[in-house]
């Protein structure tokens, strides 16, 4: 396994689910690691089981929140873009502040959270940008056009920075995660959840692990000669 001890990673959304897994996989990569989320007691919760972590308190909505967050976290080498919330609904009937709550989370915070680590990694010659995508990101997905929007934006973020800055070794990566057993996921029905078993070729969901173990890769010193990809964590649902 690649030895990351010299490496500080910050991760976002990692009070829980696949971002909280990302985080320890990171960590038993040798990472020291920097738990972020809205949730401070949880984040705390969850760092005291992790080696080497600590965490801060985060808003991705607010970026006078996300620029204190990452100036209390000193230099960050990897960054892994996570948080993500869903308002699903039909596109007519959507409210606007349906749309907009979305789009901030998952694509803008992820956007400023790049902001703020970029001089350093411009600086140190080497960076991993990870942003967590999804599968519906690459498919679209009925009821979710806000959610999707910003999933599919993600990509086109993640394919622009990374011929930005590849000439400073710093690589941009996607992982597309498919259907993963998390709290997002818990919610919905059981007859929904065979449907989407029937279109899984792995025939299993996806844990949270399986997540974390493309991340921590993509992360990797072996990773250098990848970026601008979308890597697929689907059970083959997409391919
Ligand atoms: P989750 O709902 O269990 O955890 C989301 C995390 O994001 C939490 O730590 C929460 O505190 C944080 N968060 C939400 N809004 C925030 C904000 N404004 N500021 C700071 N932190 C905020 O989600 P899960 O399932 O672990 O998903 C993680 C990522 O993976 C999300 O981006 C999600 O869209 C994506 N994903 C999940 C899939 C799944 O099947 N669970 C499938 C494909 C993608």
């Amino acid at each position: 396994m690649t030895n990351m001890t010299n490496r500080t990673a910050f991760v976002t959304g990692a009070s829980r689910g696949i971002g909280r897994a990302c985080a320890q996989a990171l960590s038993d990569a040798g990472a020291r690691v920097i738990l972020a989320a809205r949730d401070a007691k949880k984040l705390e919760e969850a760092a005291m089981q992790i080696p080497r972590a600590t965490c801060v308190a985060i808003d991705l909505t607010s970026p006078e929140s996300i620029k204190e967050a990452f100036s209390k976290a000193g230099k960050v080498d990897i960054l892994v873009n996570n948080a993500g919330i869903t308002k699903d609904g039909l596109a007519m009937r959507m409210k606007k502040e349906d749309w907009d709550a979305v789009l901030a989370t998952n694509l803008t915070g992820a956007f400023l959270a790049i902001q703020q680590v970029l001089p350093s990694m411009l600086k140190e010659r080497w960076g991993r940008i990870i942003n967590i995508s999804s599968i519906v990101g690459e498919t679209g997905n009925p009821g979710q056009s806000n959610y999707v929007a910003s999933k599919a934006g993600l990509i086109g973020l993640t394919k622009s920075l990374a011929q930005e800055i590849a000439s400073r070794t710093i690589t941009v990566n996607a992982v597309a995660p498919g259907f993963i057993e998390t709290d997002m996921t818990a919610v919905l029905s059981d007859d929904v959840k065979n449907t989407l078993l029937a279109h899984i070729p792995l025939k299993r969901f996806g844990k949270v692990e399986d997540v974390a173990a493309a991340v921590r890769f993509l992360a990797s010193e072996e990773a250098g000669y990848i970026t601008g990809h979308v890597l697929d964590v689907n059970g083959g649902m997409y391919m």
